[in-house]
């Protein structure tokens, strides 16, 4: 995305400054570099940023002093006047992007890019980073079957995704899960168990399930490892282990759980990631071009478009309990525990 845009800048006589650490670099006076092409060498098959990130500082919510969030959004904005910018590229998720709109709110000329591997942001039909994860969880999910498979086991393979379920239901069915829970479709761990036990009888000694990380019992909760605070959304995780526990006490037969966390945030993106980076990154320099202010860069295939923030900010695209990847993977035979 950052070659992308540095490029293509450049093709167009654009000079391209990189803030380092997200929002958190236009609070600093020294966190930005001027970027070139001659910068971008490699970048296209390398993973996560070479200018950083951060989720912990919404410039809207200060945390200093501890305890009272202050508004520094100013101070982000005589940043932008100071670097003598025309126009911000915003890339990242939900948090990002609401942060991004009350910029533009404030006047800033801005366009954003979606990239989760959550794939849960509206108007667009992927962000970039998700296909890499999936990649990546269901490439683990072929390697767990040789265990389940050799020692007739229960694998639990915990994904990513936050409310979402797309990691797990895309993962899970490339991977020939048996069972996948997703936060949309609550689930009974004893309709989880029936569905082992029915495979059992049938033969197969082993099962795979795929559970996402924000997915919940029915009647219960999300199992949070952190609390949320005004500047840090809650951090997910752990509810694979708790299912592999309980499972294991139901069936009778050895669960054991794998929390895949952050290696599906690292690596080398896939082909199909690059080419939707490379694809948003080329369009955010046409829109900034174009002086067109408060977008999001989505994909709508096959075209891409530039929708209003204001479309997208505080709303989730979460998965269809009822769509057609749901009903394609009861077809072939996989439980939601529902
Ligand atoms: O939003 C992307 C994501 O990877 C989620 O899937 C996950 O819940 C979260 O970020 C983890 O964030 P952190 O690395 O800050 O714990």
């Amino acid at each position: 995305m950052i070659r992308a845009v540095v490029k293509s800048a450049a093709a167009r006589g654009a000079e391209t400054i990189g803030i380092e650490d997200g929002f958190a670099g236009l609070l600093e006076p020294t966190l930005w570099r001027t970027l070139t092409p001659k910068d971008t060498p490699g970048i296209l098959r390398r993973g996560g940023t070479i200018l950083g990130t951060t989720n912990q500082r919404n410039p809207f919510t200060c945390p200093d002093p501890p305890g009272a969030p202050r508004d520094c959004s100013a101070q982000c904005i005589d940043t932008f006047h100071r670097l003598n910018l025309d126009a911000l590229v915003v890339i990242g998720g939900d948090g990002t992007l609401a942060i991004a709109y009350e910029f533009h709110k404030r006047g800033i000329p801005l366009v954003c890019v979606p990239k989760t591997i959550d794939n849960d942001i509206v108007e667009t039909a992927s962000t970039f980073g998700f296909d890499t994860a999936v990649s990546f969880a269901t490439d683990a999910i072929d390697r767990l079957h040789t265990t389940a498979e050799a020692h007739h086991r229960v694998m639990v393979v915990e994904v990513m995704g936050r409310y979402a379920g797309w990691i797990a239901l895309h993962a899970g069915i490339a991977g020939g899960a048996d069972v996948i829970l997703i936060p949309e479709i609550p689930f009974d761990l004893n309709k989880v168990a029936a569905h082992v036990l029915a495979r059992e009888r049938m033969g197969a000694r082993f099962s795979i399930v795929v559970t996402a990380e924000g997915a919940m019992p029915v009647g219960g909760g999300r199992v949070v490892v952190e609390l949320g605070s005004a500047s840090r959304q809650e951090r997910l995780g752990g509810i694979g282990f708790r299912v592999a526990s309980d499972l294991e006490k139901i069936i009778g037969r050895e669960a054991r759980c794998v929390l895949l966390g952050h290696l599906q945030r690292g690596g080398a993106p896939t082909s199909a990631d690059r080419l939707l980076a490379t694809r948003f990154g080329v369009r955010a320099v046409e829109l900034v071009v174009a002086r067109t202010w408060g977008v999001m860069v989505a994909l709508t295939p096959p075209d891409l478009n530039a929708i209003p923030l204001d479309k997208v900010v505080n709303r989730q695209r979460t998965v269809p309990p009822d769509c057609d990847l749901v009903r394609a993977a009861r077809a072939v035979g996989v439980g939601f525990g529902d």
